[in-house]
């Protein structure tokens, strides 16, 4: 069907109001201005320039611009989505720039990931969070879906956000996934996550998602490919 003169408006503003705020989040990025011997990128947020070191070598090891969408969030949205003693966990934390960021925002962060990206995570975490956060974050394993009850047990586990950034793409454990999403979880968790659209793959996981979380699109930014939801569990006895 055509599109009508009014939804061309619409999107062209839309398109705009996307570039601009794109143009923002990436200008919170920036590269060292001299070489080093350790290779590092920086970022302007909460008030900190944060100094994340990548390693080569995997998924985890690089800034992901989903990170910086979440981060960019976080910041601007710290009223409505206040930090300030708030227990939170990420998920697929990777180099750590969302857990710095909400650390600094003055949260009490678990940053998780996979065993081998850990020592990066936590190099990033302590020399960024170091004398500037309230509460010193902490690292730990998470490999989505192995263990859960052992290390992270319901009877002891109360997060009052879920952080994640770009955690959806062509791997093989999309169930664990979800199952982790789930398994961390309460009435009254607040998941937001930053997702990155490449394949068809990602749609179905958002399908999947929408039967055990209920969904609402915060903002999108097609430029991008990124959406940011926020999601909390279905069938809550509060909602
Ligand atoms: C695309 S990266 C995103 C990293 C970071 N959130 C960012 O946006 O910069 C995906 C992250 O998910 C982690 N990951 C992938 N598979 C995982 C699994 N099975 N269990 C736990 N973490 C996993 C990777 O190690 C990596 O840190």
């Amino acid at each position: 069907m055509p599109q009508s003169k009014c939804e061309m408006c619409k999107e062209i503003r839309e398109g705009d109001d996307d570039r601009q705020v794109v143009a923002e989040i990436m200008a919170r990025s920036f590269l060292p201005t001299q070489i080093t011997t350790v290779s590092w990128e920086g970022f302007h947020f909460a008030g900190h320039e944060i100094r994340i070191t990548e390693a080569k070598d995997c998924y985890g090891a690089v800034v992901w611009p989903s990170a910086l969408v979440l981060c960019y969030f976080l910041e601007t949205h710290a009223k409505q989505y206040n930090m300030v003693d708030k227990n939170v966990i990420e998920i697929g934390a990777g180099t750590g720039l969302v857990s710095i960021v909400a650390s600094l925002l003055g949260a009490r962060v678990t940053a998780t990931d996979l065993p081998e990206l850990l020592g990066n995570l936590q190099y990033n975490i302590s020399r960024n969070t170091k004398m500037k956060c309230k509460h010193l974050p902490q690292v730990k394993e998470l490999s989505w879906g192995v263990a859960l009850d052992r290390d992270f047990p319901r009877s002891a586990t109360n997060f009052d956000y879920i952080l994640a950034a770009d955690v959806v793409y062509a791997h093989p454990f999309l169930e664990e996934l979800l199952l982790t999403f789930d398994h961390l979880c309460r009435e009254s968790t607040i998941i937001l996550w930053a997702m990155r659209f490449r394949l068809e793959k990602e749609n179905r996981f958002v399908d999947r998602f929408k039967e055990l979380f209920d969904l609402e699109e915060l903002s999108s930014f097609p430029s991008l490919n990124i959406k940011l939801y926020k999601a909390m569990k279905k069938n809550r006895r509060s909602a």
